[in-house]
């Protein structure tokens, strides 16, 4: 079981690395005069390896071992419950970061850096619901 949880945290990692990163980048995306070709274009690509290369394995390994764990070592509780719907608002997150995605490949982000600030915000609430869930298992 050991070696499924280290499999398991090591995912998380990578994932939250990618949440954290590409709102990140559609902040500077973002902040770009609007006449700046060359570096839209590089933002692109990066936001589009980044989501794809990394933001999406990451989440498809930290949630199936995350379920090994659950399903294949009798895990339960209420933390547990709680735990599922932290990370039910982390899927949901990740598939608006694909939409906000889409809207920059196509030029027609309307949103503005200040709001990607405030947006960014949002994986650091939920990485610190879903680790003290995990570690404290309050109920
Ligand atoms: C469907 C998704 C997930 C499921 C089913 C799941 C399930 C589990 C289970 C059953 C454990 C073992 C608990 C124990 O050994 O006491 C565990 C450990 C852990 N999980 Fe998840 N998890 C999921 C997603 C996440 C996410 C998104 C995070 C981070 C926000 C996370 C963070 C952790 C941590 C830090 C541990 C180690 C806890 C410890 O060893 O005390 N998990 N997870």
């Amino acid at each position: 079981m050991l070696w499924v949880k280290s499999l398991h945290i090591v995912f998380v990692v990578t994932w939250f690395a990618a949440l954290f990163y590409l709102p990140r980048l559609f902040v500077y995306h973002a902040m770009l005069e609007p006449g700046d070709r060359a570096a839209s274009e590089r933002f692109k690509v990066m936001e589009r390896k980044l989501y794809r290369g990394i933001m999406t394995p990451s989440a498809v390994l930290a949630i199936g071992f995350g379920t090994w764990l659950w399903l294949g070592y009798g895990f339960a509780g209420g933390w547990l419950h709680a735990k599922l719907a932290v990370v039910a608002a982390l899927v949901a997150y990740q598939l608006w970061c694909g939409r906000l995605l889409a809207a920059f490949a196509h030029d027609r982000n309307t949103k503005s850096h200040a709001w990607f600030r405030w947006f960014n915000e949002a994986p650091v609430l939920l990485l610190l619901a879903g680790v003290i869930l995990a570690v404290v298992k309050p109920f």
